[in-house]
């Protein structure tokens, strides 16, 4: 399948339904660490929830209304970045990201991040971009800064997780702001 270089032996390409045991190895390496501020970990902890999760996006991307792509190092699936949502009518989407631990601090997920906005602008038309994260989630706020983003404003005790109630942050790039290329 087609695969866009991302430097250092890093590739982004689709992550599809088909690949749910690649997914669900890799999701096993670093689930603690991704389970720290998102679902993600919680709901994919079978080769079941994986493959359905999976689903979803492919059916989100066959409506054009989201999109999801896997990060691979050196061969190794070890995570992605994804449009949770896409409104194309609106000029409006929601990226975010997930890494195993074993590739974090390599930059990886800002380049691909940047990847698939710089298509959402140019090619898809989109006027905003927005990040949102746990105000406890400082790994993914120096993401969406890395980004270019501006910090918009707190959804206090929006999201109800692991027994707690997250607040949370909400960033965004809007089309203009988007450096042209280079
Ligand atoms: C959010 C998450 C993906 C960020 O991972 P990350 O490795 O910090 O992000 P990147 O891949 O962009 O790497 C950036 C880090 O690599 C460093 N780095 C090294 N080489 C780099 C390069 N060439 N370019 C950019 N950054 C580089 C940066 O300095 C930065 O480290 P710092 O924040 O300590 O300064 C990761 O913490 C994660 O998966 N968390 C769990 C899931 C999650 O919370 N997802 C976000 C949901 S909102």
């Amino acid at each position: 399948m087609f695969a866009i270089p991302l430097g250092d032996g890093a590739e982004l390409r689709p992550l599809e339904p088909w690949q749910a045991e690649e997914f669900l190895a890799h999701m096993d390496r670093g689930r603690e660490f991704v389970g720290r501020h998102i679902g993600l970990a919680d709901v994919t902890s079978d080769l079941d929830s994986a493959r359905a999760w999976l689903q979803s996006y492919a059916d989100k991307a066959a409506a054009d209304a989201g999109r999801l792509y896997g990060i691979w190092l050196d061969g190794t699936l070890v995570g992605g970045v994804l449009f949770r949502v896409f409104d194309a009518v609106h000029g409006t989407c929601e990226a975010g990201c997930w890494l195993e631990p074993s590739a974090a601090g390599r930059g990886l997920v800002t380049r691909a991040a940047r990847t698939i906005i710089d298509w959402a602008f140019r090619e898809r038309g989109m006027h905003r971009v927005e990040w949102h994260a746990s105000s406890e989630n400082t790994a993914s706020i120096r993401v969406a800064q890395r980004l270019g983003m501006r910090r918009d404003g707190v959804l206090r005790a929006s999201h109800p997780y692991r027994g707690t109630r997250q607040d949370i942050e909400v960033w965004s790039v809007l089309a203009p702001e988007w450096p042209p290329p280079a």
